[in-house]
C-alpha cells in the first residue's frame, strides 16, 4: 500500500469546488431510468448515455472530480473508439468501480440486506486498477422500520465495509465506504439521527479492527433527513445542522473527505443541503456531493434518448454539477 499515493487521490476527490459523479448504476437500475424517459436499455444506448456525460467538458474539467462506473462502462469504448475511461482521466477527473455485488437478503433478519462480494474482490480490484480506476464504492443498505435495523445487520454491513476497504488500500486503490440509511420510511428525523450514528460509530469500529489508514478514505453519507413518508417534514437548516452533529460525533478527523449521497432528495433539496453545511462550516473535512440521481435526473430526461437532445442534456448536466460544486464551496443561491 503506498499511503501517499492513497491520500492524494482521496484530497482530489473532495478538491474544493468538486464532487463525484455516481454513474455506476448496476444493469437493472439503468433500465429502471431509462424505462422513465422511455428508452431501451442495450449496451449501445448505455454507452451514448454515459458517453454524453463524460464529454460534457465544463462539468468534468471544473466540477467533476471523479466519476464511479459501472464493470460494464469501464471496459467500454466511445463511438469513436476511445476507452470511456481515457474521456474521463482526459478531463483531468478520476476513474471509480463500483465493486460490491449488491444487497442480497440477510439470513434470519426478514427485510435487511447485507451487501455481497468480496469473493475474488482482491483479483477484481488489480483488474479494475489495471483499467484505470483509482478509487472503489461499495454500498451498505440499512432500513429503517419497525424493530430494524438489527445489531446482526448493522454489525455484518460495517465488517464486509471494513473488508472491502482494507483490500482496496491493498491494491492502492481509495475505498469510498458507503453505509446507506434509506430515506423510504415514515420515521422522523430523531430516528434517522439515532439510526445513523449508530451505524457510522459501528463502521468506524471494523474499519480500526481491519486496519484501513482512514486517511486513505473517503466516507459517502446519507444526510440526516426524515423519512420520505414522515409527516414532519423539517427546515433546510435543520437537515444541516443535525448532519454536521451526527458526523462530529462519529467521524474521525483523519478521513480527509465527506462525499454525500442524494439518496432520492429531489436535486434542489441536496444542492440546498450541502450548500447550507458548507456554509455553517468548521468541521475538519471537505464535505462535498456523490449524487447519482441528483445529478443526472435532469440530463436523462432533457436526453431521452435523442442525438438531437444532447446540448441540452449537457446543458442539463454541466447545470447541476455547477450548482453542486457551489454548494460544496457553500457559495450557493437559488
Ligand atoms: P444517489 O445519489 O442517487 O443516492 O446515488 C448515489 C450512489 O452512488 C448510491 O450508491
Amino acid at each position: 500500500m503506498n499511503l501517499d499515493q492513497l491520500t492524494d487521490i482521496a484530497e482530489k476527490m473532495v478538491a474544493p469546488g468538486k464532487g463525484i459523479l455516481a454513474a455506476d448504476e448496476s444493469s437493472g437500475t439503468i433500465k429502471k431510468r431509462f424505462d422513465a424517459i422511455k428508452v431501451e436499455s442495450t449496451e449501445e444506448t448505455r454507452r451514448d448515455y454515459r458517453e454524453m456525460l463524460f464529454r460534457t467538458e465544463s462539468a468534468m474539467k471544473e466540477n467533476i472530480s471523479g466519476v464511479i462506473l459501472y464493470d460494464e462502462t469501464i471496459r467500454q469504448k466511445a463511438a469513436d473508439g476511445t476507452p470511456l475511461v481515457r474521456l474521463i482521466e482526459a478531463a483531468g477527473s478520476i476513474p471509480g468501480i463500483k465493486v460490491d455485488a449488491g444487497a442480497k437478503p440477510l439470513p434470519a433478519c426478514p427485510g435487511e440486506t447485507v451487501t455481497e462480494g468480496l469473493d475474488g474482490l482482491r483479483e477484481r480490484l488489480k483488474d479494475y486498477h489495471e483499467l484505470g480506476a483509482r478509487f472503489a464504492k461499495w454500498r451498505a443498505v440499512i432500513d429503517i422500520a419497525d424493530g430494524i435495523p438489527t445489531w446482526t445487520c448493522v454489525k455484518t454491513n460495517a465488517h464486509a465495509l471494513a473488508r472491502y476497504a482494507a483490500l482496496c488500500q491493498e491494491a492502492n486503490i481509495v475505498p469510498i465506504v458507503e453505509p446507506e440509511v434509506l430515506m423510504d420510511g415514515d420515521h422522523d428525523i430523531q430516528r434517522c439521527a439515532d439510526v445513523t450514528e449508530w451505524v457510522l460509530k459501528t463502521v468506524y469500529e471494523e474499519l480500526y479492527e481491519q486496519r484501513v489508514v482512514l486517511e486513505g478514505t473517503i466516507l459517502k453519507p446519507n444526510m440526516i433527513v426524515p423519512g420520505k413518508k414522515s409527516a414532519k417534514q423539517v427546515s433546510v437548516e435543520e437537515v444541516a445542522e443535525r448532519t454536521i452533529m451526527v458526523l462530529e460525533r462519529c467521524v474521525p478527523v483523519a478521513v480527509p473527505g465527506i462525499a454525500f449521497l442524494s439518496g432520492g432528495q429531489s436535486d434542489e433539496q441536496a444542492t440546498a443541503h450541502l450548500d447550507a453545511m458548507n456554509r455553517i462550516g468548521g468541521f475538519p473535512w471537505n464535505m462535498t456531493f456523490s449524487y447519482g440521481r441528483a445529478l443526472q435526473a435532469a440530463p436523462q430526461k432533457a436526453w431521452s434518448g435523442k442525438k438531437e437532445n444532447i446540448p441540452a442534456a449537457q446543458k442539463a448536466f454541466a447545470h447541476r454539477a455547477r450548482m453542486n460544486g457551489l454548494a460544496s464551496l457553500g457559495e450557493w443561491s437559488k
